[in-house]
C-alpha cells in the first residue's frame, strides 16, 4: 500500500502519520510506503534533532519516502549517499527512509511515479543562507536535464506525479508574489518548468504539498491535488475526494 501526504515540518506537523493518529499506520508492514510531498524537515539540524526524528521513523514498519520542499537543510541532505533505489536515484537516509530526488522515475509498488521537488519560499527576507534558507530550494539546470533525460527514457509517460510546488497555471502559482532574482543564473524557475512537464507528461493524477491544505484542481481534466492533513492511500483515492476543496 502506499500513503501520500504533505508537510510534516519535522515536529510541526508529524503528527499526521504518528500512528496513534494516523490509524492505518499500526497495520503498514514493510511491503507500504508513506510518501511526503516535502518539507520532511527532519534533516535540518545536521545533528541530535536529525536523530531523534529519523529514529523514530525507522523503527516505525513502513518505508517513509520524501521528495525535497523548500525547508529542508540543503547542504546536509547533500551529504547522504545515493543510490539506485526502485529504478531511479535516491539518497538513502535510513535503512527505510529515502530522498526521491529530482527529476527521478521510480517503480514503487507496480506504480511509476515522476518526482520533482523544490518550491519558492515566499519568507527569504526573513530567512539567512544556508542557516535556514538554501538557493538549491530551486532546481538547477542540471536538475532539469536530468528530468527531461529522464522522462524522454519513460516516452513521456508515468502513473503519478509528485512534486511540492506547482505548475505556472495552477491557481495556487498566484499565492504569492516570487521572484528568480535571489537565486542566480544556474537556477530555474519551478513554476515554468512544472508548466512544461504538465502539458507534455501523460500521467494520471499530481500530488503536492506546500500550500498547507488540502485542494484539487483540475488542468484540462488531469487532476492536481493539493495535500497537507490528509494521509491518503492512493490505491483508494477516490474515496478521499470529496474531502478536498475543488479551486479552479
Ligand atoms: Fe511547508
Amino acid at each position: 500500500m502506499i500513503y501520500i501526504t504533505g508537510d510534516i515540518h519535522r515536529e510541526q506537523d508529524i503528527h499526521k502519520i504518528n500512528p496513534r493518529e494516523f490509524e492505518a499506520g499500526n497495520y503498514l508492514t514493510p511491503d507500504d510506503y508513506v510518501i511526503i510531498c516535502g518539507d520532511f524537515g527532519c534533516i535540518w539540524d545536521g545533528g541530535s534533532g536529525d536523530r531523534f526524528w529519523l529514529n523514530w521513523l525507522e523503527s516505525l514498519p513502513w518505508n517513509t519516502l520524501f521528495i525535497d520542499g523548500n525547508h529542508e537543510n540543503f547542504d546536509v541532505l547533500s551529504t547522504y549517499p545515493i543510490v539506485d533505489y526502485k529504478g531511479g536515484k535516491a539518497r538513502q537516509i535510513r535503512s527505510n527512509i529515502f530522498h526521491l530526488m529530482r527529476g527521478e522515475v521510480y517503480d514503487i509498488d507496480g506504480h511509476t511515479f515522476f518526482t520533482f521537488g523544490g518550491a519558492y519560499s515566499h519568507d527569504i527576507m526573513y530567512r539567512t543562507e544556508h542557516v535556514n534558507w538554501w538557493k538549491d530550494e530551486l532546481p538547477t539546470k542540471a536538475e532539469v536535464n536530468n528530468a527531461l533525460c529522464n522522462l524522454e527514457k519513460h516516452h513521456w509517460k508515468v502513473d503519478y506525479v509528485l512534486s511540492h510546488d506547482v505548475y505556472t497555471c495552477h491557481p495556487l502559482a498566484k499565492k504569492y508574489e516570487v521572484s528568480l532574482s535571489p537565486y542566480g543564473p544556474d537556477y530555474v524557475d519551478i513554476h515554468s518548468f512544472l508548466d512544461t512537464i504538465n502539458r507534455k507528461l501523460e500521467y494520471k493524477v499530481w500530488f503536492c504539498g506546500h500550500y498547507h491544505g488540502d485542494y484539487i484542481h483540475y488542468d484540462q481534466k488531469k487532476p492536481c491535488i493539493t495535500l497537507f492533513n490528509h494521509v491518503v492511500l492512493l490505491e483508494e483515492l477516490d474515496t478521499y475526494l470529496p474531502l478536498l476543496e475543488h479551486i479552479k
